[in-house]
């Protein structure tokens, strides 16, 4: 049998990961391609228990290492307990955010470095690679018109502009180095960005 394609979505807050995931979800529902869903951090009991210290505005004193830990922690738990599995049973494993978003976030807008970053996602992970990573670019003022239409930012999002530009360097410095980081121009409608999207992905499932 086969292993399971893993597929991640990456990008700035208000991107639109989660509309472009919800797309592809169907169309492999209306075919018939088994997958599962994880999000990132979350997905586990565990790390649905790290994902609300991590999103809750009155943690504002977590130290940036402190938050760095937290997200390693549940991914390690959400690989070696769902992804690594599933994708070892044929089944594809969907992502909405995995260790890029480290890289993006802690190692580059943080200032953290990328040795740190790298070294502790190649350890959370077990070295297990997305093998396409769809990166949704987009200016933050215009992925903050979308989100401001959504209601209250969590504590991410409450960063500002300055910090998601940031963010948005950071993916844009490591997709250069890294052939299966596919940038997309999210300033497109959903339905023009999800064609290229189902074009990337079934070149790689045929
Ligand atoms: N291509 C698009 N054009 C216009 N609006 C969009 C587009 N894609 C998504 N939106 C809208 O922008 C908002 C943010 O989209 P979405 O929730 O998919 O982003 P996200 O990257 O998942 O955000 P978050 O990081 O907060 O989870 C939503 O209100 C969504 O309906
Ligand atoms: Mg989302």
């Amino acid at each position: 049998m086969s292993k399971g394609l893993f597929i991640t979505f990456e990008g700035i807050d208000g991107c639109g990961k989660s509309t472009q995931l919800n797309l592809l979800k169907e169309e492999f529902t209306k075919q018939g391609i088994e997958f599962i869903e994880v999000r990132e951090p979350g997905g586990t009991r565990v790390g649905e228990k790290i994902r609300t210290i991590l999103l809750d505005r009155k943690n504002d004193s977590m130290t940036r290492m402190a938050e760095l830990l937290l997200f390693e922690a549940a991914r390690a738990q959400i690989t070696e307990e769902v992804i690594i599995p599933a994708l070892e049973k044929g089944v594809n494993v969907i992502c909405d955010r995995f260790y890029d978003s480290t890289t993006a976030y802690q190692g580059y807008a943080n200032k953290m470095g990328r040795d740190l970053t790298d070294f502790l996602n190649l350890k959370a992970t077990n070295e297990t690679y997305p093998d396409i990573t769809l990166l949704l670019d987009i200016d933050p003022e215009t992925a903050c018109r979308r989100r401001s239409e959504r209601g209250e930012a969590d504590r991410i999002e409450a960063l500002g502009l300055a910090y998601q530009e940031a963010v948005r360097e950071g993916y844009l410095e490591l997709a250069k180095s890294e052939e299966r980081i596919k940038v997309l121009d999210a300033d497109r409608t959903p339905e023009a960005i999800y064609e290229e999207i189902h074009n990337l992905i079934w070149d790689l499932i045929s």
